[in-house]
């Protein structure tokens, strides 16, 4: 597998229910390097360009509204394959599909609040590093 960079989010409801340390140490388990780590808030200016892709669609609103509501984590973490080795460790979307063991399986209670976001592809991440990380 190729050494990558992928950007990861700890979302308001993560740091609320603190979980920070179990998902850092999630990662680091699993051999990713944690490069870069911010506690703070999102702008709405760097919402709406994560979430570019979901414009228009029902839920985007709420996504932008819920994603400034509180502080984040927001991560650059690298390693073999890192784009998709944190998506496997995130869970699928919806909590309530999320196998147990994963981050959204273990603390995720709704598809609206899933404790963590993790750029979708290599492209994705170089897009969402830039947003966050200038
Ligand atoms: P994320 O971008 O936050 O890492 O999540 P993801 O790739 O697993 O899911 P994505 O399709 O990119 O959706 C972004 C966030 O929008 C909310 N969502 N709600 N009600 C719905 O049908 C719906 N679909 C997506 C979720 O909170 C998801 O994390
Ligand atoms: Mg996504």
């Amino acid at each position: 597998m190729a050494q990558e960079k992928t950007y990861t989010m700890i979302k308001p409801d993560g740091v609320r229910n603190r979980h920070i340390g179990e998902i850092v140490n999630r990662f680091e388990r699993a051999g990713l390097d944690v490069e870069r780590m911010e506690l703070g808030m999102v702008t709405m200016d760097q919402a709406k360009a994560n979430y570019k892709e979901h414009e228009g669609k029902p839920f985007y609103d709420g996504l932008i509204e819920y994603i400034t509501s509180g502080p984040v984590v927001k991560m650059v973490v690298s390693g073999d394959g890192a784009v998709a080795k944190v998506r496997t460790l995130m869970g699928a979307t919806n909590p309530a599909d999320a196998a147990p063991g994963t981050i959204r399986g273990d603390f995720g209670l709704i598809m609206d609040e899933n404790v963590i976001h993790g750029s979708d592809s290599p492209e994705s991440a170089e897009r969402e590093i830039a947003i966050f990380f200038g």
